[in-house]
């Protein structure tokens, strides 16, 4: 799908006309306020973007959606005679540039090549996905028994093809448990394929699982496998499970069951040959006594549970953890030794709420901070910086508040500092994005 971004309603219909041409589906937006919003709505894969909108501009936009959207390719739009700007555009990440007024020919042929490149996004991603595979454990850190009860695990499920549930905390390395899985066992060449349950909107979910065949929708010029299909041997990864729409657990339920999907549109079905592994930081037993998740997908998933320690109850893990990060994050030009005593007291008598995660940003914001060869008591944060506990909340000021208002306030304020960033907000509170934007839609639905 494009976007057009342009406030020229000639420019727009224009670009509508060659793009859908080409077989794409085509979306409009006049500010960079409304292209921002509508890439996050919908499945933009390409932008073509102004670069002299109101509201910002072009440079701006292509800023905010490559930040939040990665994946997603922005073809500028500028006047002629700014070259340096069309450059600078590239070096932040535009995927191409094209100069104002243009030939038809020009956009047509910007368009095709980028649309062939797009497509070859779905097996880059496998590719990606095969290349992070490590040997051992996936990167998974700690040598507590806990620990060791995990690998020995995860060691025997990779061995099968069960479904297996990973349940834990927020930043306990659930993700990385998934892989090791994959990549330790028999189908490790085949495709892991990751899907996250709570980011995208529940029709956006389905075509990705399921696919959808040619003409499903308005401009679905060509029909597209479902990750269901494409895994082919390989493992799914559903991430966030628990923020399944119920429709989705229905259909799911019935790909699990029957080996079969129907793709979105189609009247064929498609077989299937996939590994089911799961993941959530919710109660799934309350979410079921709830209403909402079905008790006969969770028996479906939840043939193997893996649940996964919180870091403080593994705490002998830590020096180990902050050894790695200090290796990974310190310039290789001038190595950081270590913590001072005082320094590593404090993180061992922290509660770790973020756990490992929250460990790890600690860590890089220390050596982003500090100067010296060792990490001191003042380069982590004030919350780590009373002896007493780090996980003891700032003194109140206006009575007591529960810890849940504490969290939401710390939440929207940081999002409004940043002037909305939700990818660093989350990054700096030391919680998953995903986490984050269930947590914002909470709000919302409490307002
Ligand atoms: N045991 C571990 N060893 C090394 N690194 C870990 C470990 N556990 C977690 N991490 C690191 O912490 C971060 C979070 O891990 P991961 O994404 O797997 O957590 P998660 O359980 O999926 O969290 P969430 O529920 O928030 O998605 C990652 O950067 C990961 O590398
Ligand atoms: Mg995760």
């Amino acid at each position: 799908m494009l976007l057009v971004a342009d406030d020229d309603p000639a420019v727009c219909a224009v670009c509508r006309d060659v793009a859908e041409a080409l077989g794409l589906r085509v979306l409009e937006a006049g500010t960079t306020e409304r292209s921002v919003e509508t890439v996050d709505r919908e499945r933009v894969d390409l932008v073509l973007a102004d670069l002299r909108m109101p509201s910002g501009g072009g440079m701006a936009l292509l800023e905010r959606l490559k930040q939040a959207h990665p994946q997603l390719e922005v073809i500028l739009m500028t006047g002629y005679g700014s070259v340096e700007t069309a450059v600078e555009a590239i070096k932040r990440g535009a995927y191409d540039y094209l100069a104002k007024p243009f030939h038809l020919d020009d956009l047509r042929a910007k368009l095709q090549h980028a649309v062939k490149e797009l497509e070859l996004t779905s097996e880059n991603r496998i590719l990606r996905e095969q290349a992070r595979g490590q040997p051992g454990f996936g990167g998974l850190i700690g040598t507590s028994p806990k620990m060791q009860r995990i690998y020995k695990l995860i060691l025997k499920v990779s061995q099968s093809r069960h479904p297996v549930l990973i349940v834990g905390e927020s930043g306990t390395g659930k993700e990385l448990v998934a892989r090791s899985i994959h990549f330790l066992g028999p189908n490790r060449d085949k495709p892991f394929l990751p899907v996250d349950c709570a980011g995208l909107v529940p029709t956006l979910i389905e075509s990705e699982l399921f696919g959808y065949v040619k003409g499903a929708f308005t401009g679905a010029g060509r029909s597209k496998p479902g990750l269901l299909e494409m895994a082919r041997g390989g493992t799914l990864f559903l991430d966030e499970i628990a923020e399944l729409s119920p429709d989705l657990q229905a259909k799911l339920l019935r790909a699990l069951q029957e080996k079969e999907i129907k793709p979105v549109g189609g009247t064929e079905r498609v077989p299937i040959e996939v590994r089911v592994v799961a993941a959530t930081n919710r109660d799934l037993d309350q979410a079921i006594r709830d209403g909402r998740f079905r008790q006969d997908l969770y028996y479906r998933l939840n043939v193997v549970t893996i649940k996964l320690p919180p870091l403080r109850e593994r705490k002998s893990d830590i020096p180990l953890l902050v050894h790695t990060f200090l290796e990974r994050f310190s310039d290789p030009a001038r190595p950081v030794g270590g913590l001072s005593e005082e320094a590593m007291a404090r993180l061992m008598n922290s509660d770790w709420p973020g756990n490992v995660r929250e460990l790890e940003n600690v860590i890089e914001r220390a050596l982003a901070l500090g100067a010296g060869p060792v990490v001191h008591t003042v380069d982590l944060p004030s919350n780590l910086q009373s002896p007493a506990s780090g996980a003891s909340p700032a003194p109140p000021r206006e009575g007591i508040l529960p810890l849940r208002e504490l969290e939401k306030r710390a939440i929207l304020q940081t999002v409004e500092e940043l002037g909305g960033d939700k990818l660093l907000a989350a990054r700096l509170l030391g919680i998953g994005k995903t986490t984050l934007y269930r947590k914002l839609k909470e709000y919302e639905l409490e307002a």
